[in-house]
């Protein structure tokens, strides 16, 4: 009954699409368990590329079965756009199934994200524009929309009426907006059911069974430790639980139930949007390491700030998540660099502090202590075993992974399926 969590061990487009399409092909179930179309995971096989926003990236093996877990918050739009896109380029799509209790991304969630930031001006968090943050709003306030709720449409309108008493009222008389139409988020929401109702299950269910079964069950998170919203840099944090706590209540999979927590990490760092970031780079380090690793969002277009490998962020992570193994990606794009600094602890308001700082203020203040590696100049990217990499390469990963809480069992050496190299099996 294995049951495998993939987390990102950073602030998210760490690789978490690439590992979870290399297990792909040997577990049964892939299943998305937090947000929602604000992530971008792309995986690369052979010569086509793939963006997956709401999917799993499990819907690209074909014998594997998709899940979207009841954590996640689901854009139907969106997802019938990705399921055509996917459909057109040949892959099947047919075995998706949807948790009867994620919650529904309405129109005014999307429009509440939009207008919230623009309010919040310097102090806004940089979103992705895609309405998560006022769903799960509405779903811890008990206002949110179900994708049960649409197979009931005196339930659906009821509910939709609840949610816009007080959001209207906010819309016209604070944020001069015009107020949104019952009827018009109701009619939307409904020309969707005939295609969803098929897909919808109780997901929960599925998955106990299928662990009782002795089926393989993978995890695949969106965002990333350091953006979940009780573990992160809060508030520059996404809204959902990120980390392997939000795999259990994100899935209805129980956590003893629970085999194996794989983080992914870079080995570098980057964040999009806003809030603190140790390690950023402002001058042609952080250039290069924005054009060596393509560090652009997928999902946004956004150039993603980048910086140095930071030690305790990524031993945060193997605590929080209860990491069992590190991925360890994009060492490839290190090459070239004749010096690579990582941050090993930090200096907070003149004194050494070698875990995350407790507060908000003793992070912002945090300025990093770094150690420095000598550098490789030899392409690694046919790398597979860790004796093909040049030593100053392998003294790199050995430093890191004694610095980060957790053995690294496969390291990232291009952005293909097979540019890994694997040192321990993962499942
Ligand atoms: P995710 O959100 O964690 O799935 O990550 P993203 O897909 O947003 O960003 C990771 C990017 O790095 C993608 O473009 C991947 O194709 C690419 N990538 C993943 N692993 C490697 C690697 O080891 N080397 C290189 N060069 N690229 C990689
Ligand atoms: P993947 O799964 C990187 C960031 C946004 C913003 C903050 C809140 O590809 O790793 P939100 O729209 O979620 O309310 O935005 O979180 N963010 C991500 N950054 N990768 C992601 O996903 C992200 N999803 C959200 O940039 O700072
Ligand atoms: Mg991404």
């Amino acid at each position: 009954m294995p049951a495998v969590v993939i987390v990102g061990a950073q602030w998210g487009d760490e690789g978490k699409g690439k590992a979870t399409d290399l297990l792909g092909s040997r577990v049964d179930y892939v299943v998305k368990f937090n947000g929602g179309n604000n992530a971008g995971h792309t995986v690369v096989i052979g010569d086509q590329k793939y963006a997956l926003h709401l999917l799993p990236s499990g819907i690209l093996s074909p014998g594997c079965t998709p899940v979207i877990g009841n954590g996640v918050v689901v854009d139907l739009g969106v997802l019938f756009e990705e399921i055509d896109g996917l459909e057109a380029r040949g892959i099947d799509t047919s075995k998706l199934v949807v948790s009867a209790n994620a919650h529904v991304i309405a129109d005014y969630n999307r429009t509440f994200d939009k207008v919230t930031e623009r309010f919040l001006g310097s102090r806004k968090i940089g979103t992705t524009g895609r309405g998560i943050g006022p769903t799960y709003a509405d779903k811890m306030n008990r206002l949110g929309v179900r994708v049960q709720d649409l197979f009931d449409e005196k339930i659906l309108r009821a509910k939709v009426e609840g949610a816009l008493e007080l959001k209207n009222q906010i819309l016209t008389k604070v944020y001069n907006r015009r107020s949104v139409e019952v009827d018009e988020v109701v009619e939307e929401l409904l020309s969707y059911v005939d295609r969803l109702r098929p897909m919808v299950a109780d997901t929960s269910l599925l998955l106990g069974d299928a662990l009782d079964a002795d089926q393989t069950v993978l995890l695949e998170a969106g965002q990333a430790t350091l953006l979940d919203v009780d573990h992160g840099t809060y508030p520059f944090v996404t809204s959902s639980s990120a980390t392997a706590g939000g795999a259990c209540t994100g899935s209805g999979i129980p956590p003893t139930r629970l085999t194996r927590v794989i983080g992914i990490v870079k080995a570098y760092a980057t964040r999009v949007g806003e809030g603190p970031f140790p390690t950023e780079l402002f001058d042609a380090d952080g250039e290069r390491l924005r054009d060596n690793g393509g560090e652009f969002g997928t999902t946004t277009g956004r150039p993603r700030r980048c910086g140095w490998y930071d030690a305790p962020i990524a031993r945060y992570a193997a605590r929080i998540n209860g990491l069992t193994d590190f991925v360890l990606t994009k060492l490839d794009v290190l090459t070239g660099f004749e010096r690579i600094p990582v941050c090993v602890a930090y200096e907070v308001d003149g004194e050494r502090v070698d875990e995350m700082p407790m507060t908000q203020t003793g992070f912002h203040h945090a300025t990093p202590i770094y150690e420095y590696f000598e550098g490789w100049s030899e392409d690694i990217s046919g790398a597979r075993t860790i004796d093909d990499l040049p030593v100053n390469a392998q003294r790199y990963v050995t430093a890191i992974e004694k610095m980060s809480g957790a053995r690294i069992s496969a390291i990232g050496v291009g952005p293909g399926r097979d540019e890994t190299i694997v040192v321990h099996d993962l499942l």
